[in-house]
């Protein structure tokens, strides 16, 4: 049976973070104007502000947060900088459990001062890597109650087998999953808007099915990810009706697509320069970059 998705637009002005937004292009507007859409190149005060996609992403996750209180939680891409921190895993009661060929090290902090730091340094990331780390991660595994558990590696995953999840989490991670294939943004030009799409399809779709076989009854999927960006084809080129349909084949009992800020409302819209200049193979010019969210319940 195939699911019936709902369709919303989440415009800028409905947004929780509208405000937040606006400031920051009231602040950086000119700044923006003159370096072509690059946040990255903003400096203010030792930071930089984030940008539109990481502010929206973040939007989703305050949104959804509460409602995964107590549950077992999955993030598919944590990568080293995860929203699910230890005080939020602890305030919330989750049992987390992070995949990601990339994780965070955990251990004795690491000394941040001056030149003695690099040697001092050395023996304590040795530490952290070879028996901290590992360590803290064993123990996480069984202890009761909240816990950070990290799995390393690529999902699907062996370890994740015959496990249930009441939700599954991966932000800006899913359009790199495969990013490997033709037609992807760090793929050389293709000769062919098409070229990568059936095998990206075919690929993602399994991803999908694993995604909805790991979920408990009334488990939830939560998945962002940016349209027009970077990332494997059918993101990069925004093969929106593909995307769609890598999850419409599931069961599932409510399916909601959230398309955040492409409606940008009274605020600017998003194209940095770097991604303006390059090639999608489609022909047709890019003129925001947006966010896409699914949100699936099984
Ligand atoms: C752009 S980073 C995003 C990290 C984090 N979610 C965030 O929003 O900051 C994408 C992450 O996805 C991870 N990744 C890519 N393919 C993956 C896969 N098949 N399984 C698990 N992680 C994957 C990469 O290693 C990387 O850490």
């Amino acid at each position: 049976m195939d699911s019936t998705p709902h369709v919303a637009s989440i415009a800028c002005p409905t947004c929780r973070c509208y405000a937040q937004c606006a400031e920051i292009e009231r602040r950086y507007g000119a700044e923006l104007d003159r370096n072509g859409d690059q946040y990255k190149l903003l400096q203010h005060e030792g930071a930089r502000p984030p940008s539109p996609l990481r502010r929206c992403a973040n939007a989703l996750f305050d949104r959804e947060l509460e409602s995964m209180r107590g549950q077992d939680v999955l993030e598919i891409g944590c990568g080293r900088a995860s929203p699910f921190t230890p005080a939020i895993v602890r305030a919330t009661r989750i049992r987390y459990v992070g995949i990601d060929t990339a994780l965070p090290r955990r251990g004795i902090p690491l000394c941040e001062r001056g030149t003695i730091a690099s040697v001092v340094n050395l023996p304590i990331r040795a530490l952290n890597r070879w028996v901290l780390s590992p360590s803290v991660n064993t123990y996480h595994r069984w202890k009761p109650g909240p816990r950070i558990y990290h799995v390393r590696g690529r999902f699907p995953h062996p370890k994740l087998s015959g496990r249930t999840f009441g939700v599954i989490y991966a932000s800006n991670s899913i359009e790199h999953w495969h990013e490997d294939l033709p037609g992807s943004s760090t793929a050389a030009p293709t000769s062919s808007p098409d070229e990568g799409i059936a095998a990206s399809v075919d690929r993602y779709r399994a991803d999908v099915a694993t995604c909805h076989t790991l979920l408990a009854p009334g488990g939830r999927l939560i998945i962002d990810a940016p349209i027009h960006l970077h990332g494997n084809g059918l993101f990069f080129r925004g093969r929106l009706a593909e995307i769609e349909r890598l999850f419409t084949h599931l069961p599932w009992s409510d399916l909601r697509f959230e398309h955040w800020r492409r409606d940008t409302g009274d605020l600017r819209r998003y194209l940095p320069l770097d991604v303006a200049q390059a090639p999608t193979g489609t022909g047709e010019a890019v003129v925001n970059l947006w966010q896409l969210a699914v949100i699936a319940r099984r």
